[in-house]
């Protein structure tokens, strides 16, 4: 672990370094892209759109964006985490926990009720996330369902059944 890193919200003067963080983590220009498009759409969250600098650095940056969870028809809002990258040169060193770590904080705070991710579900899992399955989430994204892990900000957010609405620009990482 690191002690040295400061989290804070992005400002329009890091994103071509969010740029370069994305690409080199992701080795592909697809989730920098998903980046740009979800700052235009009305679900991009300015307060919890953070970056991890470590020495005047920037080395890490996480996005939670609205989305909605639909029950039945009955929409409410929720967040989905994604991207999240770390520079390959300072990865395994707790700097993706610490963004996790803040983003969900700073949610809960602002009164958000939970957060959905999709992919690597070991990871997430170990930072407080569940299986979707524990409460039987959908989500409209074309992976399996076990891809899904969330966090309830608020306790009961969930119930049996209910799926994510990814907003649509989403789609293009598929
Ligand atoms: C996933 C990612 C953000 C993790 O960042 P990080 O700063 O290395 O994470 P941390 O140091 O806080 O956590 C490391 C722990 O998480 C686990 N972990 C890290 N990357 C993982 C991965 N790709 N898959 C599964 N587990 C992973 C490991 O158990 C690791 O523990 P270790 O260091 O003791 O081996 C970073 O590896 C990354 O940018 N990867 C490429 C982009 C990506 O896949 N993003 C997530 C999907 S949106």
């Amino acid at each position: 672990m690191i002690d040295d890193i400061i989290v804070r919200p992005e400002q329009t003067t890091d994103v071509n370094a969010v740029d370069v963080v994305n690409i080199s983590a992701f080795e592909g220009e697809k989730e920098a892209q998903l980046v740009a498009d979800l700052r235009k759409s009305p679900y991009y969250i300015p307060a919890l759109a953070l970056v991890a600098e470590v020495h005047g650095r920037l080395v890490g940056h996480i996005m939670l964006s609205k989305a909605q969870l639909n029950r039945r028809g009955l929409l409410s809002e929720v967040l989905v985490l994604a991207p999240m990258s770390v520079v390959p040169s300072q990865s395994h060193r707790g700097i993706g926990t610490r963004l996790v770590q803040e983003a969900t904080g700073r949610a809960q705070r602002m009164g958000y009720r939970a957060v959905i991710v999709t992919g690597q579900p070991e990871y997430y899992q170990k930072l407080g996330f569940h299986k979707g399955s524990r409460w039987r989430l959908y989500s409209t994204l074309p992976v399996p369902d076990s891809a899904i892990s969330a966090m309830e900000l608020h306790d009961g957010t969930f119930k049996e059944g209910d799926t994510v609405q990814y907003p649509v620009e989403f789609l293009r990482l598929y």
